[in-house]
């Protein structure tokens, strides 16, 4: 790992909370960042790699396992990587197929030492994935953050369950730290800096995973998630095993909580010290014409929108309700809540664009928000005032 080049500098802190100004080879990083999700090399709601520049997206998920069975990384290989077939410059960060391979492909799945068994949830055919192979599709996919191939334990799973399972993660990323070190130095690589980030598991046991993310931080590698949580445990339960595990965590390296969440979520992580993130909520939500607003999550479809003018949010910058911007420096002015219901109740694919263009919007302007609290010193009122605002939408 020593040879990658990669630079992390906090350059605001606030108790826990902190913010970094990162450099890959895929350009600057500012945290805390919310990561948008395109699972398949995609924006759900047919939100383009252009859109993401017009609405600040710093850092595009994709996944191991989706790419893998289609289109194949081998071919996604061939055509330059994923940068090249999405047009997209700025850091990519793709999920090791772990967490994928528990949620999907449910049905055959066998976990042995090597790796798990499991079928395609696409045409059901056999795959085997371990750490090796895990490592081989990202390096193919020459993303900037490749993350470790791990378990992710069901929510209910108890101490037996999850004692040895963290201790096979940790085998794991031993075996993924190898084989990235080895693809890294290969001559046919695209990104030879590409990035491991390793995962803390442990459910919500405390001890179990204090001790995991011990042995973890011994290895040295860019970055650390959080891993296996968001998955049915309560919000407080998850802001417990924050506060206990990411001082045990190396603080001068990324902190990322993964699949994690709502609004409220990522304040309460930042304040614990978290400073990346990504969800499906933003992208999921406005396809179903739920729009994030100041004053709690709008449904489109009421009726009480049909001839409401307004944009979904008053002084939103994004394409949706403010539009885009004219050489001349006028923006085109947007779309209203009612057109959008409208496009929604025809099935036009327009409607859901917008929702999601506004959502994910949302998102990165508030991860905004965060790091310029935190640099400028004032998180802790922005947090209490922030707070209490989601709380209100919220009831
Ligand atoms: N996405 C959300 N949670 C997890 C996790 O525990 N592991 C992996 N690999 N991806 C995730
Ligand atoms: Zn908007």
């Amino acid at each position: 790992m020593a040879a990658v080049k990669m630079k992390y500098e906090i350059v605001g802190q606030c108790g826990r909370a902190k913010s970094a100004h990162m450099e890959t080879v895929h350009g600057v990083i500012e945290t805390p960042v919310f990561m948008n999700v395109g699972t398949v090399a995609a924006i759900k709601g047919g939100v383009s790699t252009d859109d993401l520049r017009l609405i600040g997206t710093q850092v595009e998920l994709s996944n191991t396992y989706h790419l893998h069975v289609r289109t194949g990384d081998k071919v996604i290989k061939e055509l330059g990587g994923l940068h090249r077939l999405m047009n997209w410059d700025k850091p990519i960060l793709t999920d090791s197929g772990g967490f994928q391979v528990y949620s999907l492909a449910k049905t055959g799945r066998k976990i042995r030492e090597e790796g798990v068994e499991f079928r395609s949830h696409i045409d059901g055919r056999k795959i085997f994935m371990g750490p090796e192979e895990s490592m081989e599709i990202q390096s193919n996919l020459a993303s900037t953050i490749a993350m470790a191939f791990d378990e992710c334990p069901p929510a209910l799973a108890d101490r037996q369950y999850i004692e040895p399972s963290v201790e096979r993660t940790t085998r794991w990323l031993l075996r993924c730290k190898n084989r990235i070190e080895e693809l890294n130095d290969e001559e046919s690589t695209i990104n030879k800096n590409q990035l491991l980030f390793g995962i803390n598991q442990g459910g919500i046991l405390s001890d179990v995973r204090i001790n995991h993310a011990k042995q973890i931080a011994e290895l040295d590698l860019p970055g650390y998630a959080v891993g296996g949580l968001a998955v049915g445990e309560s919000h407080e339960d998850m802001y417990r095993i924050l506060e206990d595990v990411v001082p045990f965590l190396p603080k001068e390296k990324p902190t990322y909580l993964m699949g994690v969440g709502t609004p409220e979520n990522m304040v309460m992580a930042v304040d614990r010290g978290i400073d990346f993130f990504d969800c499906v909520f933003p992208s999921r939500n406005g396809r179903h014409g739920h729009v994030y607003h100041a004053s709690g999550k709008l449904n489109l479809w009421n009726l009480a929108y049909e001839k409401d003018f307004r944009p979904i949010e008053e002084g939103c910058d994004c394409p949706a309700c403010k539009g885009i911007r004219l050489e001349d420096g006028s923006y085109t002015g947007g779309y209203s809540r009612a057109y959008i219901r409208h496009l929604l109740k025809a099935k036009e694919m327009l409607g859901m664009r917008l929702c999601v263009l506004h959502n994910l919007s949302y998102y990165n302007r508030l991860m905004r928000e965060m790091r310029f609290a935190i640099r400028e010193g004032r998180w802790e009122a922005w947090k209490t005032d922030a707070l209490y605002k989601l709380k209100i939408q919220n009831s």
